[in-house]
């Protein structure tokens, strides 16, 4: 099968072999590119017009229990600068960002016991409580099945939990032991099952992944349907045991939000931070591949650089306001639009 064949079938069917998809990803000309970012981006514009939604990311505490080997907040990175947002700082956050036309909170931390489910439902209640029509999406790690149920009941909507990568071996490479991937997927069903609007996603470039792992990415996300799916590059951090491999590249990354797309075309798809870091126009591009989400940076100013993820994060030095006039304009001057609307998944 040629990859304009395969392309053609995602296109008109959402599905591929896995097979299929390891040649596409594998062989695809310059050519061929041009023609599945045409077929995700007019995919996107069938389902959202040219609609963009945003989504106010708050970095509630740079404080985490794991150990992730590629991830500049673990536990072991010695240098890190931790700090936590008292309640009092996220509902300011919030207050921000409500000003400014955001209807979705991302509340987004480490894995950091401070935020038992005590605090986090109150947090998550005083949010809802002062702004009904907004969404709160938590994107706070495994906290298991009863805590996802409570922050539920709380009135959560949404839930990020990355799966990273869905093949074993590789999974073992960029975590410790004590974690799992069988775990991350039970999460991930959890989540859908209590009723959230789940969101799966992975690294592209992450050391040991191959096109076979990524093939394997895109057969689950297939199988778990997530109504979210966030992918960026991986960047190395320089305090990390990762701090010598290389990135992930830009035309991988746009080659699989293409392919997402495809293959979901309702998906809530974000254009990431970190496109935007290996790129200039990195967040341009993921829309013109089919994404339809952006997520500007609504955290203190004072700790945003503290929310070191990897190296060279763009936006730490902004303020919300600027971010957001920022991506406007971006989008603008593609043809698309910000629009304050809480996107949900339709
Ligand atoms: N603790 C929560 C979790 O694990 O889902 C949320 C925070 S975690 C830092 C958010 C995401 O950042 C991860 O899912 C991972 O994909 C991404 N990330 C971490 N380190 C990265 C790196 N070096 N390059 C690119 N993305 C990275
Ligand atoms: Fe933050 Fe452009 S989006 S400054």
């Amino acid at each position: 099968m040629k990859v304009k064949e395969i392309i053609n079938k995602l296109a008109e069917t959402t599905c591929a072999e896995r097979e299929e998809l390891i040649f596409l990803l594998k062989n695809i000309t310059p050519g061929e590119r041009e023609l599945l970012r045409a077929a995700a981006q007019s995919a996107a514009r069938q389902s959202f017009g040219n609609k963009i939604y945003i989504r106010g990311l708050i970095e509630l505490t740079n404080i985490c229990k794991n150990d992730c080997y590629y991830c500049g907040i673990r536990r072991s990175n010695a240098k890190a600068v931790r700090y936590r947002l008292s309640r009092e700082q996220i509902l300011s956050c919030c207050k921000t960002g409500y000003s400014l036309g955001f209807r979705t909170f991302v509340l987004q931390g480490g894995e950091d016991g401070f935020y038992n489910d005590d605090l986090m439902c109150e947090i998550v209640r005083e949010i809802k409580a002062t702004y009904p029509e907004c969404a709160v999406t938590l994107s706070l790690g495994e906290r298991g099945e009863e805590s996802f149920r409570r922050l539920k009941e709380a009135g959560a909507d949404r839930y990020l939990l990355r799966h990273e990568t869905a093949d074993e071996a590789h999974y073992a490479l960029l975590h410790p032991p004590e974690m799992s991937l069988k775990n991350r997927k039970e999460s991930l069903f959890a989540l859908k099952k209590l009723g959230y609007q789940t969101g799966a996603g992975f690294m592209v470039g992450s050391p040991g992944q191959t096109f076979e792992t990524l093939a394997e990415d895109l057969m689950f996300l297939k199988e778990l349907e997530p109504q979210m799916c966030g992918i960026g590059p991986f960047i190395p951090h320089c305090d990390t045991p990762f701090a010598d491999k290389p990135a992930g590249g830009l035309e991988l990354t746009l080659t699989l939000l293409s392919v997402i797309r495809l293959m979901h075309p309702k998906i809530l798809l974000p254009s990431t931070t970190a496109l935007g870091t290996i790129s200039p126009r990195g967040r341009e591009e993921g829309i013109l591949h089919g994404a339809n989400v952006v997520m500007p940076n609504l955290s203190p100013a004072e700790h945003r650089k503290d929310y070191s993820l990897y190296d060279n994060k763009i936006c730490t030095g902004d303020e919300a306001a600027e971010c957001i006039r920022c991506l406007s304009n971006r989008m603008k001057n593609i043809g698309y639009e910000i629009v304050t609307e809480r996107g949900d998944y339709k």
